[in-house]
């Protein structure tokens, strides 16, 4: 279950521009989450049938539509965050209003809370108390403000927290200290640079996705959680793959380098991630095909179009030796690239599930 939540989530990633999140989708998941673990919040059974039945309107803040637990107001210019919102609230959707600033009792009370929409908002501000007692709260989505900075005292049992398009451009010292629950970390298409994240900025955590995607990174971040399983840095300005950059990321499965100005792939870089299966480093400047894929054992979808890679080598993408195991490829592109496709022997895909698995031809460009 909570696997399957976590891909609902990833698959909203990257959103450009800006696109709705369904608040009622989220309330789905939260309805089965909640029967899952009845560890807590056995309170609220009682409460149930009062609020089914009789919820008093008159309750509900100007501009916004209540249902039980959850509180929408969407879409009305509004200014800052509305005033008595109900306190056994669980979800609110902020999203596309006009709110500047979240002010340190804008959501005083509401222990229950279990996800904050803020998204395409214009908050540059937010008080370092403001998400004080939010034990409950699991997704943050802050995406599409202004924010410079990540906010401090972010609560605790956060799971996915979204940062995509502000301008953020430094990432603190233990910014996100304490969150031991953080799976999805967003922080795309913000200024960042490298210098820009401080040594221990992502100490003690076990995140697995990590988005830095259409920032300014010129290599790779060096110091993000072991854990990860995920990273997408394309559209980033990275020129160079080196053996110190993966050293970490030993979990690593899906990794995104596409949309960058790679012109050279270090012999035993990729070697660092004995578990990888996708890597994408098309749209770069390779001129060879990186070394080492034949030694990554369950590499299945590596793209490569849109480079100028020359030549492909027989040994370039299968294991030279019968006995080394390999996991049969699923997708290779080399289109775009200037190789001539008759230059390469058909046996070098010799480790490639069918032949439709390798994009070779010009018929996509
Ligand atoms: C790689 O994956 C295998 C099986 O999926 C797992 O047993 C192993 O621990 C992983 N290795 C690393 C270094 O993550
Ligand atoms: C890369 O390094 C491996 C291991 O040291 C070596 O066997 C291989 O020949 C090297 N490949 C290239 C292209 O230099």
């Amino acid at each position: 279950m909570r696997i399957f939540l976590l891909f609902c989530l990833l698959a909203l990633g990257n959103t450009k521009p800006y696109r709705p999140v369904n608040i009622m989708d989220f309330m789905k998941n939260y309805d089965i989450m909640m029967a899952d673990s009845d560890e807590d919040e056995d309170s609220d059974e009682e409460d149930e049938d009062e609020d089914e039945d009789d919820y008093d309107d008159e309750d509900c803040p100007a501009h916004c539509r209540c249902s039980p637990r959850v509180l929408q107001c969407s879409d009305q210019g509004l200014k800052s965050v509305p005033e008595k919102i109900p306190e056994d609230t669980v979800i609110i959707d902020l999203q596309n209003n006009d709110i500047t600033e979240i002010k340190e009792n804008d959501f005083k009370g509401l222990s229950r809370l279990h996800g904050l929409f803020l998204i395409n908002n214009k908050i540059s501000k937010i008080h370092p108390k403001a998400f004080r007692n939010m034990d409950h709260l699991r997704l943050l989505y802050l995406s599409y403000n202004q924010l410079t900075e990540v906010p401090a005292n972010l609560p605790p049992n956060i799971i996915e927290l979204r940062f995509h398009e502000n301008q953020i451009n430094r990432i603190q010292k233990d910014a996100f200290k304490g969150l031991r629950k953080l799976h999805v970390l967003e922080l795309g298409a913000n200024p960042l640079v490298n210098s820009g994240l401080e040594l221990g900025a992502f100490n003690a955590m076990s995140t697995l996705y990590i988005g830095m995607a259409e920032a300014k990174l010129t290599a790779v971040p060096k110091d993000l959680p072991a854990s990860i399983t995920e990273l997408n840095l394309d559209y980033n300005k990275i020129s160079k793959v080196e053996v110190e950059d993966f050293i970490r990321y030993k979990n690593l499965q899906r990794l995104g380098l596409g949309f960058n100005q790679i012109k050279f792939v270090e012999n035993g870089s990729l070697a660092n991630l004995p578990n990888v299966s996708e890597i994408h480093l098309d749209h770069n400047r390779l001129k060879k095909v990186p070394p080492g894929l034949g030694s990554l054992r369950y590499l299945r979808v590596i793209y490569l179009h849109g480079n100028k890679i020359k030549d492909v080598g027989f040994n370039d993408f299968c294991p030279t030796s019968l006995s080394v195991k390999k996991n049969p490829y699923t997708a290779i592109s080399l289109f775009a690239n200037p190789v001539k496709s008759w230059n390469i022997q058909p046996a070098t895909f010799r480790c490639v599930t069918s032949r439709r698995a390798v994009q070779l031809g010009n018929f996509r460009k």
